[in-house]
């Protein structure tokens, strides 16, 4: 298995809901007009809290500097998993769940903090820069290391950790913040970039416009529900992150969803802002989840963490078995 690390640098910030009007301008032009910038990693999250952003450095450019907009203080690098070419295998696991243990856990073990941005296409682990050469050390045993330098993938460079770690002591790792479950339903999806212009008013309204509606569709006032939708365009793909009622907004056939068009079912984590130093967060979610093979998704924001799990449907004979061996507690 190859491991990539990427070479876009990456900022991670959040704007305040109330505030999103003065980034307008810079947004849409990362999201719509990504030809008009360098831009080649950029993702917008809303949730109910504030606008979390990762973007390139050439992205962050086009955003204007501002007491309204937070940024984490670190430059992250992200991380991706390829799978070598050994062929098709049909039944490999997805999202977070593929990564667990040869990734995630490894990482929390050594204490490096992560932040997780799953996506339709693929899932980026982001670490801060600084925390490389502890990366590479970590993960060189499981993976070939390779780094994207000008667009091409070479070898890495051994950073010059020679010591090793202290093995860690297989510890517990209890789930310690508090998770909670939206009542609506999410689908993770794909758009051709080509009919992006099509839609791309309709995305702007959910994007920028969605806290005014009074739309029965919408249902925002039933209680439960979650103002939660993620967009991000990262090296030319798509991948779109939305409730079911706000997919019923878009025209047929136009969103691409996996062979079985399946629906997730969110588990917030967090009560207090998880901040970015603290580790294993995404550990204790995703190693149970991988131990019974429940596929998710994850996805960091500024403030929470969010994991798109599969649910459960007696027709499934998998799901089935899911159902009987999740035991993430609610
Ligand atoms: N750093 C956490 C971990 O290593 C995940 C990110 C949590 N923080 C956040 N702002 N979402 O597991």
């Amino acid at each position: 298995m190859e491991l990539h690390i990427l070479e876009h640098r990456l900022r991670v910030a959040s704007i305040a809901k109330e505030s999103i009007q003065l980034f307008t301008y810079g947004l849409i032009k990362l999201a719509f007009l990504s030809s008009k910038t360098r831009c080649k990693f950029f993702s917008l999250t809303e949730t109910p809290e504030d606008y979390t952003i990762i973007v390139d450095e050439e992205g962050f450019l086009e955003l204007p500097s501002s007491e309204h907009l937070s940024v984490a203080d670190a430059t992250w690098l992200a991380l991706n998993v390829v799978s070598g070419g050994g062929g098709f295998s049909g039944s490999q696991p997805i999202g977070v769940t593929k990564i667990a243990k040869s990734v995630i856990a490894p990482l929390a073990d050594q204490n490096i903090s992560v932040f997780m941005l799953s996506t339709y296409q693929t899932d980026f682990i982001l670490v801060r820069e600084r925390d490389l050469p502890f990366v590479m050390h970590t993960l060189a045993a499981e993976f070939t290391i390779l780094r994207v330098v000008n667009g091409e993938t070479v070898a890495a460079d051994d950073l010059g950790i020679t010591n090793g770690f202290v093995k860690p002591k297989l510890v517990q790792r209890p789930v310690i913040h508090p998770l909670s479950s939206p009542s609506n339903m999410f689908c993770v999806t794909s758009l051709d970039p080509d009919t992006l212009p099509t839609v791309a008013t309709l995305l702007m309204d959910v994007m920028f416009y969605s806290n005014g509606v009074k739309d029965s569709v919408v249902g925002n006032e039933d209680s439960g529900h979650i103002r939660f939708f993620s967009f991000s365009l990262i090296e030319g793909y798509i991948s779109l992150v939305m409730d079911v009622q706000t997919q019923q907004r878009f025209p047929n056939n136009l969103l691409f969803t996996s062979a079985s068009g399946e629906l997730w079912k969110m588990v917030r984590i967090g009560g207090q802002p998880l901040g970015f130093d603290e580790c294993g967060i995404v550990a204790q979610i995703s190693e149970p989840l991988a131990a019974a093979d429940i596929p998710a998704y994850y996805i960091s924001t500024f403030k929470f963490d969010h994991a798109l799990l599969q649910e459960c449907s007696g027709s499934h004979s998998l799901s089935g078995r899911h159902c009987q061996d999740g035991n993430l507690q609610l």
